[in-house]
């Protein structure tokens, strides 16, 4: 009988494989709640709910080298301050709204989807709706009616009007607000923030 070299012998590479597999498992999970932690709203980089109730903006960092967003004084969103548990719902609502209606078929939200029409990520800071005043108004007006409301910027491409209710559009505007509020490391690349309180 031929003595065998210990790399060559199947059952240390049974092992070897046994003990790689449970290691990465761990790790999995250990790195499945790390994610959880930092993509939970009320961290550091995702804003609590409550942040529709504020002005949101974004300024130049410079030791970051890109822009960061800034939480503003009290600027409630329609006119009401909500509490925590009131914001979680109205957003939570816009979320589910989105999902429903599959608006990633055309829009790009945090880097998911599609750019058949504008990414929608920072959609509430968008110049297009023309000033802080007239925002809620038009994008309520907007999101009712795409049709007659159309914006196109010159692509001819238009929304179709997707039967949402008040309700809904409350919620998606409360969803687009809490989403433009996230720490996004600068992206989309080169976004302008439409001008506010005189900033
Ligand atoms: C079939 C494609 C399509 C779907 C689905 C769609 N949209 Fe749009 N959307 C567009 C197009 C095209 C535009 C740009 C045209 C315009 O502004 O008139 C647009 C523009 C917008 C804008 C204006 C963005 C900006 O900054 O100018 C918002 C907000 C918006 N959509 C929200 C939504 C939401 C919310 C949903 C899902 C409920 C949705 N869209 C589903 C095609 C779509």
């Amino acid at each position: 009988m031929s003595e065998q070299a210990w790399w060559s012998n199947q059952d240390f590479w049974r092992k070897c494989a046994i003990f790689v597999t449970a290691f990465m498992f761990v790790v999995l999970i250990l790195l499945t709640f790390h994610s959880l932690a930092a993509i939970s709203s009320g961290t550091d980089r995702v804003p609590a709910y409550s942040v529709i109730n504020h002005r949101i903006d974004y300024r130049f960092d410079e030791a970051r080298n890109m822009k960061v967003p800034v939480i503003g004084e009290e600027a409630p969103l329609f006119g009401k301050v909500l509490s925590e548990d009131e914001a979680r719902e109205l957003v939570d609502l816009g979320k589910l709204t989105v999902q429903a209606k599959n608006c990633m078929n055309c829009h790009t939200l945090l880097g998911n989807g599609a750019y058949y029409a504008p990414d929608l990520t920072k959609a509430w800071l968008d110049p297009g709706w023309g000033n802080e005043q007239a925002r809620e108004l038009l994008m309520t007006m907007f999101l009712k009616d795409p049709k007659t409301n159309a914006r196109t910027y010159g692509t001819n491409r238009r929304m179709p009007d997707l039967d949402i209710t008040d309700e809904e559009v409350r919620g998606i505007i409360a969803f687009l607000k809490w989403m433009s509020a996230v720490d996004t490391n600068g992206f989309p690349q080169g976004f302008e923030p439409l001008p506010q309180g005189g900033s």
